[in-house]
């Protein structure tokens, strides 16, 4: 059954293949789900050899934690330690794009899950596959993106297959994937809520409803706090440069002048004609085909890839972040 790809439906999952897949996590095997972000690369978050797998399929350094997916409110209590801050934020925005980070429980989620920390990042996804998947599993499911280490994120199954072929059991296809960019990840462990990765859910939702201001973890800290962010990430095989002043456009036409041919993705008409255009409406649409067009382009061939820098609120602060570390060298 390896790297086989099966359809279910998004609203209304058919309970066979929700059973198969659930005994495939049973049985210490990887299963890419869809959720409400970005497709996720599943296993039995209580199995260590499980998550070894997951580290392995994706060519991940052990030392960035997974984040654990939860389908209800007691599983939680069950694997961290819990404050009523973070019991209020569950409340209000689970099922949704929020990862809390939370003192884990002694001996319950393995330290391979966890990256070696005394935390545990927990997620309820809204997606009714994941949600159901983590039912019939009865267990909460370790998943990060479904991509090789360093590549940008799978918002289609396809992209999961292209990425980990054979080295996952069963991929959920449900089409592609709501938000496009991957959850917020919020320290909560502490007296102030940390921001250790901006995403679907924005920071000025979590401070209009906590009335607190969310703090920027930056230096050392925050490398120390958010391993993730300790690695290349998000990258095409092809440069990516952004947007931020005019200059990029002299990259641009030493590109042409050399006969090469370059894509624009944004929201923004460029004021020099690409050769491959992706023209989106607004940020939420960027961050939905944000990273299907990174790899789309790459696909058409161009020498470099310009990449419209967005405004830094709302989901522009998440797509900044993916957009910076897409671009780095
Ligand atoms: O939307 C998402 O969050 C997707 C879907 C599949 O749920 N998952 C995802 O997982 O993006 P991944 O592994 O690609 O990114 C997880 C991020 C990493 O930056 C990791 O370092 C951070 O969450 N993280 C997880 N557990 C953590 C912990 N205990 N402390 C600090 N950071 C943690
Ligand atoms: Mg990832």
């Amino acid at each position: 059954m390896k790297g086989r790809l099966i359809k279910i439906d998004p609203q209304n999952p058919d309970p066979e293949i929700l059973r198969i897949a659930a005994s495939v996590l049973r049985e210490g095997g990887l299963v890419a789900f869809p959720t409400e972000t970005v497709y996720g690369l599943g296993a039995n978050a209580l199995a260590k050899e499980a998550a070894r797998r997951i580290f392995e399929a994706k060519g991940r350094p052990q030392d960035n934690p997974l984040i654990v997916h939860v389908a209800d409110f007691a599983m939680t209590e069950e694997l961290a330690v819990m404050n009523d801050r973070a019991r209020a934020l569950m409340r209000r925005f689970w099922p949704g794009p929020l990862t809390l980070v939370l003192e884990a429980r002694e001996g319950i989620v393995p330290e391979e899950v966890r990256g070696g920390l005394a935390t545990v990042g927990l997620r309820m996804p809204a997606h009714r596959v994941a949600l159901e998947l983590i039912r019939a599993a009865g267990l909460p499911i370790a998943a990060p993106s479904a991509n090789k280490s360093g590549r940008p994120s799978p918002t289609e199954a396809i992209t999961v297959l292209e990425d980990l072929g054979d080295a996952v059991d069963l991929i959920l296809d449900a089409g592609s994937t709501r938000f496009g960019v991957e959850s917020t990840v919020l320290d909560a462990t502490g007296k102030h809520l940390v921001l250790l990765r901006p995403g679907g859910l924005s920071v000025e939702e979590v401070e209009a409803f906590t009335k607190e201001k969310v703090f920027l973890a930056i230096g050392a800290d925050f490398k120390k706090r958010s391993p993730g962010t300790r690695y290349r990430h998000y990258a095409p095989s092809v440069p990516v440069l952004l947007m931020k002043d005019d200059e990029v456009f002299e990259t641009v036409r030493e590109i042409k002048a050399d006969g090469g041919r370059w894509g624009y993705i944004g929201v923004r008409v460029p004021p020099v004609v690409p050769d491959e255009l992706i023209l989106l409406e607004s940020l939420e649409e960027y961050a939905h085909v944000l990273f299907s067009s990174l790899r789309e382009l790459e696909r058409r061939g161009v020498d470099l890839i310009l990449a419209d820098w967005p405004e830094e609120i709302g989901i522009g602060r998440a797509l900044r972040d993916r957009l910076s570390r897409a671009a780095e060298k």
